[in-house]
């Protein structure tokens, strides 16, 4: 059977994007027509996911009431006859059964995972996070779902980097099992491009076996002070054979205003009843910019 939990968690801060992020989640910024964290759960979605637990904090309720019903909305919209805007909001409360635990710090992902202990009670579980929107032909998580299955284990999702920007991320080490596939040797979080063992970036997609838990617990805060969820998959590395799946498909981290920026165009690009207009309004900018 395959994973049937997903974690997302929704506890950070966002300070990247500051002023955006003062009073508003990131998850809830907008790309295109929904916001970000919607893809995300429709990706959990199309892999099997049937039940999502939201790590939240604080200034998160836009988050909750965005996925719960809106009764007073619902009834306006209905005795207007707004039918299709109706079964839109609808819709999104009926997508999949949600459940929110709270992180009382940010004291990091590590330590947000852990929240999630009881409510995996056990399985195999995904963790998905909200500000890396994931667009291909296969959504991800499906992806790294059918490495799951062939070779038993945790699978992190890998994509490669510049050698300068390793610093951003968790790097694997990892020696080559098919293509596209890598049995981890090794995790580091955030090296110098130096000290970096590959240019292959954890982005963040995960699929964890519940024994993470004990490791999250034992791991002490590492880079930036927060406990690491790299730090405690190196640890379970003697016990617990981990993946790397190099996901086929486009990330934009929408936690940076430039990820954030690129992910609305190209995502409105694909959409047939945006992409004329917008192909045009951009070529009349750049003509008029480097007039
Ligand atoms: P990030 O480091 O990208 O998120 O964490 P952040 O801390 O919100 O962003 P910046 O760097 O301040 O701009 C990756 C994911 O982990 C979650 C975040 O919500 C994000 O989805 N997270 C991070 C938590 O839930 N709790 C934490 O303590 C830290």
């Amino acid at each position: 059977m395959g994973v049937r939990k997903a974690v997302i968690p929704v506890a950070g801060m966002g300070t990247r994007l500051l002023p955006l992020t003062k009073s508003q989640p990131k998850e809830m910024l907008p790309v295109v027509d929904k916001p970000a964290i919607q893809y995300v759960v429709e990706e959990a979605i199309d892999a099997g996911i049937q039940s999502v637990l939201m790590v939240t904090g604080r200034g998160k309720r836009a988050i909750e009431d965005y996925f719960d019903h809106s009764i007073e909305l619902e009834h306006e919209l209905e005795s207007h006859g707004k039918l299709d805007d109706l079964h839109a909001v609808q819709r999104i409360s009926n997508m999949i059964q949600v459940y929110y635990v709270r992180q009382k710090l940010p004291r990091g992902l590590g330590d947000a995972v852990l929240q999630a202990r009881a409510f995996i009670d056990g399985d195999p579980f995904a963790v998905l996070l909200a500000d890396d929107i994931i667009d291909g032909p296969t959504p991800c998580l499906v992806q790294m779902q059918q490495v799951a299955r062939r070779y038993p284990g945790m699978v992190v999702a890998v994509m490669e980097v510049p050698r300068e920007q390793t610093s951003s991320y968790g790097i694997i080490e990892g020696t080559a099992v098919v293509p596209g596939v890598w049995e981890v040797t090794g995790l580091v979080e955030k090296p110098e491009p130096a000290d970096a063992p590959s240019n292959l970036a954890i982005v963040g997609r995960y699929i964890l076996t519940p024994g993470i838990f004990d490791a999250i617990e034992q791991t002490e805060p590492g880079k930036n002070g927060e406990v690491q969820l790299t730090d405690a998959l190196q640890a379970m590395l003697p016990f617990k054979k981990v993946y790397a799946c190099e996901f086929k498909g486009t990330r934009y981290d929408i936690g940076d205003q430039m990820g954030l920026l690129k992910a609305n165009v190209a995502l409105a690009l694909k959409r047939p009843e945006l992409a004329g207009d917008l192909r045009q309004f951009l070529s009349e900018t750049l003509e008029t910019i480097f007039d």
